[in-house]
């Protein structure tokens, strides 16, 4: 293991990318995780914007660190930004040194406030955020327990619940896929986007878990291949079979019958079921329309949010231009040449065959159906 120092607030830690899955159905890398305790302790997570050459740990020791790391894509996929978010909103809460929980209270929201600017569209930023003031506030009833204490415990719980959601999501989720189904999937909802190990890719997990092969096909995901970088080195990592294809063949490849199923996860689920995701996903659920094949969404309820009637209240991030133009580093447009970089598109409800949440499957896809559903207690 190497340590390198990666400024201020980040250091850096490398070591040999995990071999392989380790056969109990676990996980051989970690996304993001805390290390120590609530005063000297720090946020590592593994950089993603180096994978799948590298596989290199960044350890956050301030706020401005978690933020870059988020706006970078270091840490990427929703329930993964929510749970560094919630890890970086204690070390803002710790910043002023002082065990007074008025100054505490004041610097975690000042943490949050600015956590909250690092990417506009995943709601489980703003939702993991809003938990940890919470938590900061429902503090004030239980002063037996060290406020900072208290708000790690809260991140922690944040990050135990998403492993039990990627659980629950895959046990829910894994019936609708049958062996040897072709799966098609977009962008990355794996446990590199999770605290566990993922939303879309859990289902075709567990499916493998229950002796069900599936043969999955991983749109590359441009500008920023996250299907080629992460989705097909989480897959070939757990010896599931992967075919990567550049987004443009998506149509083709089913029109030649390989693709029985589609899973995608998604970003924020408006309250009627329209649903945003990485740019292309909207693409793939017409396309998947057009050959009469299912398109699934899989999303925890930390991803819905129900105060947006419909799906054109979404934000949606748009990025540097250069991601397009110039993007790892090797120039592909002329200079000066106009870019339109939205992040995500918005998937309507109705092209959307089901949700699979944890706490079971939206279908169909409508606002009342989704009130039910998500109104049932957590599925154990
Ligand atoms: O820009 P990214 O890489 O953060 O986009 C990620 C996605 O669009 C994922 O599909 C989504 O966050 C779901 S992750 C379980």
């Amino acid at each position: 293991t190497t340590v390198r120092d990666g400024g201020p607030g980040a250091g850096l830690r490398e070591e040999a990318a995990p071999a392989g899955a380790d056969g109990e159905g676990g996980r051989a890398f970690r996304t993001v995780q805390w290390i120590g305790d609530a005063l000297g302790g720090r946020l590592r997570m593994i950089d993603q914007t180096l994978l799948p050459t590298r596989f290199i740990e960044i350890d956050c020791n301030d706020v401005e660190s978690v933020w870059q790391a988020i706006k970078t894509l270091s840490v990427r996929g929703a329930p993964a930004i929510g749970v560094a978010a919630a890890y970086g909103a204690v070390i803002g809460a710790r910043s002023r040194g002082t065990s007074d929980p008025a100054t505490i209270r004041e610097a975690l929201r000042e943490a949050a406030a600015h956590l909250r600017t690092s990417r506009p569209t995943a709601v489980n930023l703003f939702w993991a955020l809003d938990r940890m003031e919470a938590a900061a506030d429902s503090a004030r009833r239980v002063a037996e327990v060290p406020l900072l204490d208290h708000l790690l415990a809260e991140a922690h719980a944040i990050a135990d619940e998403d492993r039990a959601m990627c659980r629950a999501i895959g046990r829910h989720g894994a019936d609708l896929l049958a062996a040897g189904d072709g799966v098609l999937t977009h962008c990355n909802a794996g446990g590199l986007a999770t605290a566990d190990y993922g939303t879309a890719l859990a289902l075709i997990f567990t499916a493998h878990e229950q002796g069900k092969a599936v043969h999955v096909f991983a749109d590359e995901t441009r500008p920023l291949l996250q299907g080629a970088r992460l989705t097909a080195w989480e897959l070939a990592n757990r010896g599931i079979d992967v075919t990567l294809i550049c987004d443009n063949m998506a149509a083709q490849v089913m029109k030649e019958g390989k693709v029985q199923v589609v899973v995608v996860g998604a970003d924020r689920i408006a309250a009627n079921g329209d649903a945003a995701n990485k740019i292309g996903t909207y693409g793939v659920a017409v396309l998947a329309k057009a050959h009469g094949i299912p398109f699934y969404v899989a999303a925890p309820s930390s991803t819905f949010d129900l105060s947006l009637a419909d799906g054109s209240g979404i934000p949606i991030e748009e990025r540097d231009p250069r991601e397009i133009t110039e993007g790892f580093g090797r120039r592909t447009a002329p200079e000066g040449v106009g870019v339109y970089n939205p992040a995500f598109d918005v998937t309507p409800a109705a092209l959307i065959t089901g949700i699979v949440t944890e706490r079971g499957l939206v279908r169909p896809v409508d606002a009342a159906t989704i009130r039910a559903v998500l109104g049932t207690p957590q599925a154990a």
